[in-house]
C-alpha cells in the first residue's frame, strides 16, 4: 500500500488514505476547541477538504458507477453530508457549547460512509475504470492531498 501524499498507485488506497486525512483534519477541530484557539480556522480546512472529495467522487467516479442503486445511496449519503456541513460550520463558528458531541458523532457519521464508498465505489472503480481514466482520477487525488497536507 502506497498511501502517501506523493501519489498513491491503487486507486482505493489513494482514497481510503484521503479519507483517514480528512479525519485527522476532524481531530484538529476537536482538538482547536477544547484549546479554544483557531476552531474556525480548523474547520474550514477539513470542510473544504471533505466538499473537494464530495464533488470529485461524484464528477469522476459516482457518474461513471453503473449500479444506479449504489449511485442514488452514494449521492444520498454526499447530500446528507453537505447539509450537516452547514449546521456544523454555524456550531463551531458560534462556539455552540454541544459541538464536540456533535462533531464526534459526525466522525462516525463519516467512517460509515468511508466503509460504503469502499464497498460500493472505490473496489469498482479500481477494477472498472479503463486505464486512462483511472489515471486522471488518481492525478486528481494526488492533486487533492497536496492541498490537504499543506493546511
Ligand atoms: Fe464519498
Amino acid at each position: 500500500m502506497n498511501d502517501g501524499a506523493e501519489g498513491a498507485t491503487s486507486l482505493r488506497d489513494g482514497l481510503l488514505a484521503e479519507h483517514a486525512e480528512i479525519e485527522r483534519l476532524l481531530d484538529d477541530v476537536m482538538r482547536a476547541i477544547e484549546e479554544r484557539s483557531g476552531a474556525s480556522l480548523a474547520w474550514r480546512a477539513f470542510s473544504s477538504a471533505l466538499l473537494a472529495q464530495i464533488d470529485a467522487e461524484e464528477r469522476h467516479l459516482v457518474a461513471a458507477l453503473s449500479n444506479e442503486g449504489s449511485a442514488r445511496l452514494l449521492r444520498y449519503e454526499h447530500c446528507y453530508l453537505r447539509g450537516r456541513l452547514r449546521e456544523l460550520g454555524c456550531a463551531v463558528d458560534e462556539e455552540q457549547l454541544e459541538a464536540p458531541l456533535l462533531l464526534k458523532n459526525f466522525r462516525d457519521v463519516l467512517r460509515a460512509h468511508a466503509r460504503n464508498d469502499d464497498r460500493l465505489l472505490y473496489g469498482w472503480a479500481e477494477t472498472h475504470l479503463n486505464a486512462e481514466r483511472r489515471d486522471a482520477v488518481l492525478d486528481v487525488l494526488t492533486e487533492r492531498r497536496r492541498v490537504m497536507a499543506k493546511r
